[in-house]
């Protein structure tokens, strides 16, 4: 594992333009499970995954009752996600930006986590669970904006934008929901810009962020060689270096999307990562 830590940082560098791709894996280590891991959500109870499964179309189907039922539901599945604290995986990515080595993270998890480490560039791909967002315009708000009882008493749910008056939802996005547009939109610019990519804590199994690596991997970029007969030779070589950090190896990692896995966990091996590239930039600049 530290030959591997010492080639990401190698890699990552002499990267020009490196974004983080993230998932609850992140976040097992600040006590949120996960959903597919041995500890998983979903691996506990498949009968709440089935639930998840139809959230969005009884939401579709009738919004006033989806926030009846959500506002007299108990603490959610991931547990009171306020109370939880960032931890040394999330902490490590808000350094790499710091020193300029990382651009931008693209997280399907809706904990807030990462910028509550003070990550400043972050696409939240499926939502933040302390947001709204209105259904037609995109625009978000803070829980506070609403004062959902009243309106539940009032019988006046759903709530409403104060900008264009369509169904305001939890920002969150649930199965089978389209990713928000603006939100997409970003993340795929971001994707497109790249030169390495690394990938903390996701299983990859959940489009369509999981098609974002494969959208890095299908990029090519031009290198010119000199041949011996003194020709130039363009070859059109990977565009992106592609490095996952996981427990577990993913489809990425057997179908060869990303260049190599580290095994481990990310609370462990980012802080590794990031001190090994704060040293070969400090030798860079020596
Ligand atoms: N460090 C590294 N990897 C970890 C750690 C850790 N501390 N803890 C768990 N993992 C790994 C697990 O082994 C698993 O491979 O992280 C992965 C988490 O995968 P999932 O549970 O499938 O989570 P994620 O990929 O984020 O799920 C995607 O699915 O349920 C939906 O909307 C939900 O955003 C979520 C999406």
């Amino acid at each position: 594992m530290q030959e591997l830590i010492e080639r990401a940082a190698t890699d990552l560098a002499a990267a020009s333009y490196a974004v983080a791709l993230t998932g609850a894996g992140m976040s097992t280590e600040s006590g949120i499970p996960d959903f597919r891991g041995p500890q998983g959500v979903w691996t506990k109870d498949p009968d709440a995954e089935r639930r998840a499964y139809l959230s969005y179309e009884r939401f579709v189907a009738d919004p006033g009752a989806w926030w009846k039922e959500r506002l007299s539901a108990p603490i959610g599945a991931l547990g009171s996600l306020e109370k939880t604290e960032p931890n040394p995986g999330h902490r490590a990515l808000v350094e790499l930006e710091k020193l300029g080595a990382l651009r931008c993270v693209i997280t399907q998890n809706i904990d807030n986590l990462h910028k509550k480490a003070g990550s400043r560039k972050v696409l939240e791909y499926h939502g933040n669970a302390f947001l709204l967002r209105c259904m037609n315009c995109n625009a978000r708000f803070d829980f506070g904006e609403f004062d959902l009882q009243k309106l539940n008493e009032e019988g006046k749910l759903p709530p409403r934008c104060p900008d264009c008056g369509s169904v305001v939802k939890s920002d969150t996005v649930s199965f089978g929901e389209p990713i928000p547009q603006d939100v997409a939109r970003q993340s795929l610019g971001e994707v497109v810009k790249c030169d390495f990519m690394l990938i903390c804590g996701t299983s990859a199994v959940v489009y369509p962020f999981a098609a974002l690596p494969r959208t890095a991997r299908a990029r090519r970029a031009e290198k010119e060689r000199e041949a011996l007969s003194g020709l130039v030779a363009v070859e059109r070589l990977p565009a992106v270096t592609i490095v996952e950090i996981n427990a577990e190896p993913t489809p990425l990692t057997l179908e060869g999307v990303s260049d190599y896995l580290i095994q481990g966990n990310t609370g462990d091996v980012l802080p590794q990562l990031v001190e090994r590239v704060k040293a070969k930039m400090g030798a860079a600049k020596g």
